[in-house]
């Protein structure tokens, strides 16, 4: 089997390591040998955070792919990030561990039936939410983020007739902060849509002080419950900003590291998840190993492609997202 062929059916090219090799020095010297950056989302591996050069939500990480001057982005992420990086920074290489690590909410919406969707509602803007492939981002007015789509949405006139994609969560808890309609695309993340209420419920009755914390990709029904609604960033922020010493946390677990890491007098439990599922881990996001971020920055594989044609295409919504999120000291 070639590489392309073993990458196609494995997503990563398997390769035995010495045991004895000190991983984390080893990244640590490829990284300066090849000028590469590291970029890990909050929900990877605490092993991958640690090693990362910057560690950040979806807008954050956007925002340093921008501007990097490495020559190699490693993304620890899934595909989605890694393309938008590639879109930012179409000079550079970009990587991904485990190019297999996709993403429930970007399969919720096939470009194609989107694009149809789309065509039913032509005076309306569109608005999609970062986790989406690079196809439909070309499809798009304006990208943005869990942690800049109510601002967005506010800096768009009025009675600007919009469409919002793919999460109907997100979309829903756009429309509550905004007072505005919009029509929303039928999507979801797994992770978010997992939490049970009832057991929620239950846990706060044994730790009464604690404060709920919720990503607004999860159903309407937790949200009320809420504290505190925000994205992966806001999320840890608030954390080290309430003097509160629990915190019942309901999106990706891999956040919870960070956490503990910011606040090590603090207590940060996992909401339970309903009978269906045994955690809140992403199965995408936890794809990416320390292992598979070793050999893909030894072999430079897999590599992020996506044609110049989307790339010019989508650009600009990104740009445009970045560009708000700017002007807003986002
Ligand atoms: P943020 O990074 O915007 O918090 O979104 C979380 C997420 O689901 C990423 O896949
Ligand atoms: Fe996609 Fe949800 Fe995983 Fe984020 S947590 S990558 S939205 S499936």
């Amino acid at each position: 089997m070639n590489i392309a062929e073993e990458i196609n059916l494995k997503g990563f090219v398997e390769e035995p390591i010495d045991p004895t090799l000190d991983l984390y020095a080893e990244i640590d010297r490829l990284k300066k040998e090849k000028n590469a950056v590291i970029l890990a989302h909050y929900y990877q591996e605490g092993d991958i955070q640690d090693i990362a050069d910057y560690i950040g939500d979806s807008l954050g990480l956007s925002q340093q792919a921008a501007k990097t001057d490495a020559s190699v982005i490693v993304f620890a992420g899934v595909h989605f990030m890694a393309e938008t990086a590639k879109i930012l920074s179409p000079d550079k290489k970009v990587l991904l561990p485990d190019a297999k690590a996709g993403c429930s909410l970007s399969d919720s919406c096939p470009p194609h039936l989107f694009k149809k969707f789309k065509e039913k509602y032509p005076d309306h803007l569109v608005i999609t939410y970062v986790n989406c492939t690079a196809e439909l981002k070309a499809l798009s007015d304006i990208v943005c983020t869990s942690s800049n789509a109510v601002q967005i949405v506010n800096s768009l006139p009025a009675d600007q007739k919009i469409i919002f994609g793919p999460d109907k969560n997100l979309g829903a808890y756009v429309m509550k902060k905004t007072g505005r309609d919009m029509v929303l695309w039928n999507g979801a993340c797994m992770v978010h849509e997992i939490f049970a209420r009832e057991k929620i419920t239950k846990l706060q009755q044994r730790h009464p002080e604690a404060k709920f914390l919720a990503h607004p990709e999860c159903e309407q029904s937790i949200l009320e419950m809420a504290d505190y609604i925000g994205s992966t960033t806001g999320l840890l922020n608030y954390t080290i900003n309430s003097p509160a010493k629990e915190f019942i946390v309901a999106t990706e677990s891999g956040i919870i590291h960070q956490m503990e890491k910011a606040n090590p007098d603090k207590t940060f439990i996992p909401a339970p998840p309903n009978n269906t599922c045994a955690c809140n881990d992403c199965p995408h996001m936890k794809r990416n190993t320390l292992e598979k971020l070793y050999l893909c920055l030894k072999n430079e594989q897999p590599e992020i492609d996506v044609p110049m044609e989307i790339i010019e295409r989508a650009r600009l919504p990104i740009e445009r997202m970045l560009d708000i999120s700017a002007k807003l000291g986002l």
